[in-house]
């Protein structure tokens, strides 16, 4: 097993989270409806009719919540803002009631010696942009996210040291626009590519505003998930889909962010999107990277707008109950290549697995194989600081078990099991295995 002492000092240890995920509160105190709120009330689009109405009520129970994280003693704790909470239409007039919370999860948070670590955007764009054109699909979203961004730094921007732009920029513009599986459910690769194109040019934007607004020495940085594209198939065909997998899912919104360069498939796809001084528009210096990482992914040939599918791992893999692939050492080379690639600290900020594990007679939580997925996952990240990889930190995912956006509440992600009847939370197995790690006193 990995112990503490394996690892520095000062590597930060910590939880994330997102908004639409856990925060429920759905319609109070002046918050608008996001697309997330539309999309899990259409019949048929999230498994078992669930939606975020509730999720863990952490609007409510932000303090429990907040007092886990501090007897674990976790040093960050990754959070997103709901930008229909705070700016119910997107723009215009900010909801105090909204900026309120954020208020006191951030006074909670410092209070209880966990850094807040604020994300802009964690898929849930408020309904009334996506309604009137303005959503990712239109290029006049940039400076809206923008303002948003300067909102929110002026309001918290004293108090939060971490900053980051967006959640999965790759993974919410594929599936919300590309594959239509998760809000605002739009299947078009024309739509997904204009979707990535203003997202990356908006990360530009808004970076620009937290750095002109913030005090010197914030940390912004953005939350790419890579995963590696792997052919399917040791064949000429899987492989050119790999490189194709490779470019939208892992190239298109992280090499334009960190690198400044759209790399030459994805430049050929965006053809006459990309305007004179886009790429320089979209570049800007970042202090640190965030890495979300599950698995790898493996591509298959296929005659589509996209010329790849994604095919299932090999036979006889071990994998978790979302069907992916538990592969560690492809968690290493990830984080090798990526601080390589890249040149920015990187910080894991979202990695673990799901199960359906409830509490036995005892009422304990007893998660053992995420425990073991987490000792095997931390074992790549010490293998890839072995080998240069400038890695500073572990964020789990997640805190709470919450959300899973299209499948619904089936999936338990947490290292705190949620109750969804009671909203009850029970630390699991996981969390006391992680808590020990972090250095708490004693497991609770
Ligand atoms: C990531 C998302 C996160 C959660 C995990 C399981 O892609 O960022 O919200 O759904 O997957």
């Amino acid at each position: 097993m990995v112990s503490r002492s394996d690892f520095p000092k000062d590597f930060v240890w910590g939880a994330s989270t997102a908004s639409y995920q856990i925060e429920g509160a759905h319609d109070l105190d002046g918050r608008g409806p996001s697309i997330w709120d539309a999309f899990s009330a259409e019949p048929g689009r999230v498994k078992n009719g669930d939606t975020g109405n509730v999720a863990c009520d952490h609007y409510h129970r932000y303090k429990e919540d907040v007092a886990l994280m501090k007897a674990a003693n976790f040093g960050a704790y990754r959070f997103s803002v709901s930008w229909s909470r705070v700016l119910p239409e997107g723009r215009g007039a900010p909801n105090e009631a909204g900026l309120d919370f954020y208020d006191r999860l951030v006074d909670e948070l410092l209070q209880s010696g966990v850094a807040p670590w604020l994300c802009l955007y964690h898929w849930d764009l408020p309904l009334a942009l996506h309604k009137s054109g303005l959503g990712w699909t239109s290029r006049e979203i940039v400076p809206l996210f923008a303002d948003y961004a300067g909102l929110l730094a002026k309001r918290l921007g004293d108090r939060v040291s971490h900053w980051a732009t967006f959640n999965e920029p790759n993974m919410f513009t594929m599936l919300g626009y590309g594959a239509g599986v998760h809000a605002p459910g739009i299947r078009d690769r024309e739509a997904w590519l204009d979707a990535v194109h203003h997202v990356n040019l908006s990360h530009g934007a808004a970076v620009r505003r937290l750095r002109g607004e913030l005090p010197a020495g914030a940390q912004i940085g953005s939350v790419p998930n890579l995963q590696p594209a792997l052919p399917a198939a040791n064949t000429e065909d899987d492989r050119a889909a790999a490189a194709k997998m490779d470019s939208a899912m892992n190239r298109g919104t992280a090499d334009p962010v960190f690198l400044g360069k759209y790399d030459p498939i994805m430049r050929e796809w965006m053809g006459a999107r990309i305007k004179p001084g886009d790429e320089e528009a979209i570049y800007t210096p970042l202090d640190w990277l965030g890495l979300n990482h599950y698995s790898p992914t493996y591509a298959q040939a296929r005659v589509n707008a996209f010329g790849f599918r994604n095919a299932s791992p090999p036979e006889g893999a071990e994998t978790t109950l979302m069907g992916w692939h538990v592969a560690p050492g492809a968690f290493r080379d990830m984080l090798v290549e990526t601080s390589k690639r890249y040149g920015l600290p990187v910080y894991v900020t979202e990695n673990g697995m799901a199960d359906d594990v409830e509490a036995d007679t005892a009422g304990r939580v007893e998660d053992t194989a995420r425990v073991s997925y987490l000792n095997r996952y931390l074992g790549a990240v010490l293998e890839a600081r072995a080998a240069g990889a400038d890695v500073r930190g572990y964020l789990v995912w997640s805190m709470l078990d919450n959300f899973e956006w299209a499948m619904g509440y089936g999936p338990r992600f947490g290292v705190v099991h949620v109750d969804y009847r009671t909203l009850r939370r029970t630390p699991k197995a996981s969390y006391h295995f992680l808590a020990e790690l972090a250095g708490a006193k004693a497991s609770m």
